[in-house]
């Protein structure tokens, strides 16, 4: 099954208690190529948790949607795949979380230790849905096997792969190597989203050219920030972007809020964080930011957020 053409080059990536489906909506509408849901646990939704399936939820204005899935056992990954693949356009098993958690299951960028057992998961998920499987890979676990899993991943039914260039170890610190990714696209001919450290248009393009990679993946640079995927589109059409006025900001806030709610996902946690996480790079940032933390409703935040100028 092949990874259909993306009509943008940026994707939004899968991030843990960010990248919600009001959040991934709000990245559609400014250009995100393709937005993946956060990691959803293959046990779980296997044994129907009800939690795992609020991070599958899922809406068609958010299409192309990815579904992302941890685990390690192939047969509950299978399974949840094939139960869940009717509302996705593909489905990604993540072999890149290097949280504790995660990696005490067997899962995420420790598959990247046992290729065998990679290889096995991969074809087994492949040959049990209908739409596009994607991968996603760090560098490797405790040494570089990138290049390697990449082609265990086409060679095993992938339609694609993510490179974060990262070792386990290095979890979030240092510089990602994006060699790395050069590398995975010479070895493999599916097409590469490559990912790490870009933060605004000029990396997106640098990563394109210096990589050869078919997509890049926006991560941290999007939180709070889902602007940026329109930024790079007209970065790479034009060589020009428009930056986004501050004020722009608390408009992106209040559409996230008619989003949640629309969706009954009222969470007030989720929403001071939210709001704080717009605040990003606008004047006066770093005490808006404090004030937001001390509210303890979403009526005072939002007249908060209606005084960014
Ligand atoms: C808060 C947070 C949560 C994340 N959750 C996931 C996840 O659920 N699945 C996944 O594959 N990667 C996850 N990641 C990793 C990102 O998808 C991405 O690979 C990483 O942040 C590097 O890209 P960036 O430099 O653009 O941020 C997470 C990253 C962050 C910061």
């Amino acid at each position: 099954m092949q990874f259909p053409r993306l009509d943008s080059k940026a994707i939004l990536a899968p991030m843990a208690g960010i990248t919600n489906l009001p959040f991934r909506i709000l990245c559609r509408r400014y250009g995100a190529a393709a937005v993946f849901t956060e990691m959803a646990s293959a046990d779980a939704l296997v044994m129907k948790s009800a939690k795992s399936f609020k991070f599958a939820r899922t809406d068609l204005r958010e299409k192309p949607i990815g579904l992302q899935l941890f685990g390690s056992n192939a047969v509950n990954l299978a399974e949840a795949a094939q139960m869940m693949q009717h509302d996705f356009d593909f489905v990604d098993i993540n072999m890149g979380c290097s949280v504790a958690k995660v990696i005490k299951q067997g899962a995420g960028v420790y598959l990247m230790k046992d290729p065998d057992k990679a290889a096995k998961i991969i074809l087994k998920v492949a040959d049990s849905i209908d739409i596009p499987l994607t991968v996603k890979i760090r560098s490797g676990f405790d040494r570089i096997n990138a290049a390697e899993i990449a082609r265990i991943a086409e060679d095993n039914g992938a339609a694609a792969v993510t490179v974060h260039p990262r070792t386990a170890a290095q979890g979030f610190s240092g510089k990602a190597d994006w060699s790395i990714i050069r590398q995975v696209k010479e070895n493999v001919s599916i097409p590469v989203i490559g990912n790490g450290d870009i933060r605004d248009p000029y990396d997106a393009e640098r990563m394109l050219k210096e990589t050869g990679c078919d997509y890049v993946m926006v991560g941290r640079a999007a939180i709070g920030n889902p602007f940026i995927f329109m930024q790079i589109n007209e970065y790479l059409d034009k060589g020009t972007f428009t930056e986004q006025k501050h004020p722009d900001r608390g408009s992106d806030f209040r559409r996230y809020l008619e989003l949640v709610k629309s969706f009954d996902m009222i969470s007030f946690n989720d929403i001071r964080v939210k709001a704080q996480q717009f605040t990003k790079y606008i004047d006066d940032s770093c005490r808006l930011r404090k004030l937001i933390g001390q509210q303890d409703n979403v009526r005072d935040i939002k007249k908060l957020m209606n005084t960014i100028v």
